[in-house]
């Protein structure tokens, strides 16, 4: 006797291809809204005020390095702290991509003032980035660029640095919020001879030590970038004692724009 079938092989192959796509988009939808955003600072002082705002906080220690997974305000974050320097920062923002596979990553942190415009307290959102200390002009590259590149600037993300820019304003008042390039090299900077040739040879509005070195990791891992910095010296004779005192308030205000920010991003 012939048992008769419900759906023949033929149906049932389309509907297990339907049910299958369908999972499979699912899937992807989950896995793209669960990626985290990565607020990474080079110091503790840089990233302390986010730390209590993170819920359901885990910490997670790789390469001798912290961080810290869980929500901000709902949204999944990565806070890190890289350590000072262009190699800490390379190393932090490739597991950042490649072990917690941030979307994107806003740098929040003090810098120098390059340029005699700006005053301690003013925030610099990064148009671009360039490591002011490379240096292969001998073979005719233009300071700052690196081999196998043809551009000595990184650039920021346009959204991310419109969004940074709208937080900045938000926060402290658009007269004390520049937008443009910041220098990033292995030196805390501290000579007035110094800082003025990296404004004329750079154009840059502030410098710091790892900025730049993240960029360079993502363009490489095509992941986008702001860097939001305020000012804690004049990166002359007298930077190293201006900055211990303006440290700790000077990193408290870009951690500010940098949660204003994040607030911007919900969607
Ligand atoms: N970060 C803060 N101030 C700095 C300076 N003067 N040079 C380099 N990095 C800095």
């Amino acid at each position: 006797m012939r048992v008769s079938q419900p759906f023949s092989a033929a149906v049932m192959r389309k509907l297990l291809l339907a049910f299958s796509l369908v999972l499979s988009t699912f899937s992807f939808t989950l896995q793209a809204a669960e990626q985290p955003i990565a607020l990474l600072g080079a110091m503790d002082a840089e990233i302390e005020k986010l730390l209590p705002e993170i819920d359901n906080k885990q910490v997670h220690t790789i390469s001798s390095n912290t961080y810290y997974t869980g929500t901000i305000d709902g949204q999944p974050v990565v806070v890190a702290r890289s350590g000072v320097g262009k190699v800490n920062a390379a190393i932090t923002t490739y597991v950042l991509v490649n072990h917690f596979k941030v979307e994107s990553i806003i740098f929040t942190g003090i810098a120098g003032a390059a340029s005699p415009k700006l005053n301690v307290a003013d925030v610099v959102i990064s148009t671009a980035l360039v490591q002011h200390d490379v240096d292969l002009t001998t073979f005719g590259a233009p300071k700052g660029q690196l081999s196998g590149y043809d551009d000595r600037y990184f650039y920021a993300d346009k959204k991310l640095q419109a969004l940074a820019l709208e937080a900045a304003n938000d926060e402290i008042g658009k007269s004390r919020v520049h937008a443009g390039i910041i220098a990033t090299g292995d030196q805390f900077i501290a000579d007035k001879t110094v800082v003025k040739m990296l404004q004329e040879e750079f154009d840059a509005l502030a410098v710091e030590m790892e900025g730049a070195a993240v960029a360079q990791v993502t363009d490489m891992l095509n992941i986008p970038l702001v860097v939001i910095r305020t000012i804690s010296d004049k990166a002359d004779g007298s930077a190293h004692m201006v900055y211990s005192e303006a440290k700790q308030v000077t990193a408290d205000n870009s951690v500010a724009i940098t949660l204003n920010m994040l607030s911007r991003m919900k969607s």
